[in-house]
C-alpha cells in the first residue's frame, strides 16, 4: 500500500473555521481583544457547565497561570506524574516550586490515588493529575485525598477535552482544569489553551496575571508581576468553530479507536489503556508492545517509518531528562512509568483516517512487533 505517507496527526478544519477567521481579520480585531475571545470563553465554560473560562496562548502557560494564580511558589512541592508531556512538570518549575515525579498505574497509565498518597509530604501543596492520551484519572478518589490534606488540584486536560467521569466532564473536578488546543489536539486553535474554574477569586487572579498583572479598573497600573498569556481573536475564531463540532469530532475519533481495537486487541502482547468504563476520548491511539525495550521499540518505529507510517514513542519518563536528573525530583523507582515508556507507541490518529489505512497500519505493526520481539 501507501506510497503516500500516513501522518501521526492532522487537524480537521471542516466547519466554520475559515468563515470566522475571515470575519475576525476583516473586523480588524486580530489581537487579544475581540468578540470571538468572549464567545469562545463563554461557549467553553457553558460546554463544561462551569462559571469561568480563561483563554490562553497555549496549554503550557494555562498550567503556569493556574499555579501562579493559586500562589504556588518556591519551596512548595507539587505531585505530578512521571509519565506525561514535559510541560506538566515544567509549569511547576516556572513557579520555582518542586515537582515530585510520581509513578502511574500500569493499567490506566495515570497517576492514581495510591501513588499520590505515598508521595505526599509536609511540603506538598498541589497535585496535577494528567488525563493521559484522553483517559480520565480517578478524580473522585484524588479529590478526597486533596480535601483531606488541603491540596490544590489542577487537572491537566491537554489531551482529554470532552472526556467524562460518570456524567461529569473532566476539568471540573479540581480547582482548575487546563486545556491545550495545539494543532494535534482533540480540538485546535493552532496554538492555544484554556483554564476553567468555578472559583471566582482564582478566575479573577488568572485574568489579571494573563494581562501583565494589570489592575482591571486602572489602565497601566500593575499590582502583580504578570505575564502576557493572552489568546488572539483569530485563535478564538478557530476555537469557536472547533467547539461547535466537538461532539462529532469525538465520535469520529472513537470510531478510529474501535477499528484499531478490532484489528489489534486480540494480538497477544498488544495492550491498550484501561478506561475503567469511563468515557475516555481518543487523542492518540497508543498501545504497549509487551516486552519491548527502548531499542527494539525504536526498531519497530523505524520499520513503520519505512512503511511510510508516522508514529511516536510514548513520552519518556520525565526523570530521564537532564533537568530532572536530581534524585529529589523522583518519588521511588517509578517502574510502571519506565515500562510503559519502553513499550509504548502512538499510532496515526486523525479525522478522515480511512479504515483500510488502519488495516494497513495494524498489519505493519504486528509484522514489526513479531520481527523485533524476543
Ligand atoms: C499532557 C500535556 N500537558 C500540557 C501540554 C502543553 O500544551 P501546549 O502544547 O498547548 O503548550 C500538552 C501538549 O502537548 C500535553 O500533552
Amino acid at each position: 500500500m501507501s506510497g503516500q505517507r500516513i501522518p501521526i496527526a492532522r487537524p480537521s478544519l471542516l466547519g466554520n473555521e475559515k468563515k470566522y477567521v475571515m470575519d475576525a481579520v476583516e473586523s480588524g480585531w486580530i489581537s487579544s481583544i475581540g468578540p470571538y475571545i468572549d464567545r469562545f470563553e463563554r461557549d467553553f465554560a457553558s460546554y463544561h457547565g462551569v462559571k469561568h473560562a480563561i483563554a490562553t496562548h497555549n496549554g503550557t502557560i494555562a498550567l503556569h497561570l493556574a499555579l501562579s494564580a493559586a500562589g504556588i511558589h518556591e519551596g512548595d512541592e507539587v505531585i505530578v506524574p512521571d509519565l506525561t508531556f514535559i510541560a506538566t512538570s515544567n509549569s511547576v518549575r516556572y513557579c520555582k516550586a518542586h515537582p515530585l515525579l510520581t509513578d502511574v498505574d500500569p493499567d490506566d497509565w495515570n497517576m492514581g490515588p495510591e501513588q499520590i498518597i505515598h508521595a505526599i509530604t509536609s511540603s506538598t501543596k498541589a497535585i496535577i493529575p494528567v488525563h493521559l492520551y484522553g483517559n480520565p484519572s480517578m478524580m473522585n478518589e484524588i479529590m478526597l485525598i486533596a480535601r483531606e490534606y488541603g491540596l490544590l488540584v489542577v487537572e491537566d486536560c491537554a489531551e482529554a477535552t470532552g472526556a467524562l467521569l460518570g456524567s461529569k466532564k473532566i476539568g471540573t473536578f479540581g480547582h482548575v482544569g487546563c486545556y491545550s488546543f495545539f494543532g494535534n489536539k482533540i480540538m485546535t486553535t493552532g496554538e492555544g489553551g484554556m483554564c476553567i474554574t468555578n472559583d471566582d477569586e482564582l478566575a479573577e487572579k488568572m485574568r489579571i496575571l494573563r494581562d501583565h498583572g494589570m489592575n482591571r479598573k486602572k489602565k497601566y497600573w500593575y499590582d502583580h508581576l504578570g505575564f502576557n498569556y493572552r489568546m488572539t481573536n483569530m485563535q478564538a475564531a478557530v476555537g469557536v468553530a472547533q467547539l461547535e463540532q466537538l461532539d462529532s469530532l469525538l465520535a469520529s475519533r472513537d470510531a478510529i479507536l474501535r477499528h484499531y481495537k478490532e484489528k489489534l486487541s486480540s494480538h497477544n502482547g498488544i495492550m491498550f489503556q484501561e478506561t475503567h468504563g469511563n468515557r475516555s476520548v481518543n487523542w492518540l491511539v497508543t498501545v504497549r508492545l509487551k516486552g519491548m525495550g527502548f531499542e527494539s521499540r525504536d526498531a519497530v518505529i523505524n520499520e513503520l517509518n519505512r512503511d511510510n507510517i508516522d508514529t511516536r514513542p510514548v513520552f519518556y519518563p520525565i526523570h530521564f531528562m537532564p533537568m530532572y536528573s536530581d534524585p529529589s525530583y523522583v518519588n521511588g523507582n517509578n517502574e510502571n512509568t519506565v515500562t510503559i515508556a519502553r513499550e509504548g507507541i502512538s499510532l496515526p490518529t486523525y479525522i478522515g483516517l480511512e479504515e483500510e489505512k488502519i488495516d494497513y497500519i495494524a498489519a505493519c505493526l504486528i509484522k514489526a512487533f513479531e520481527k523485533y520481539s524476543v
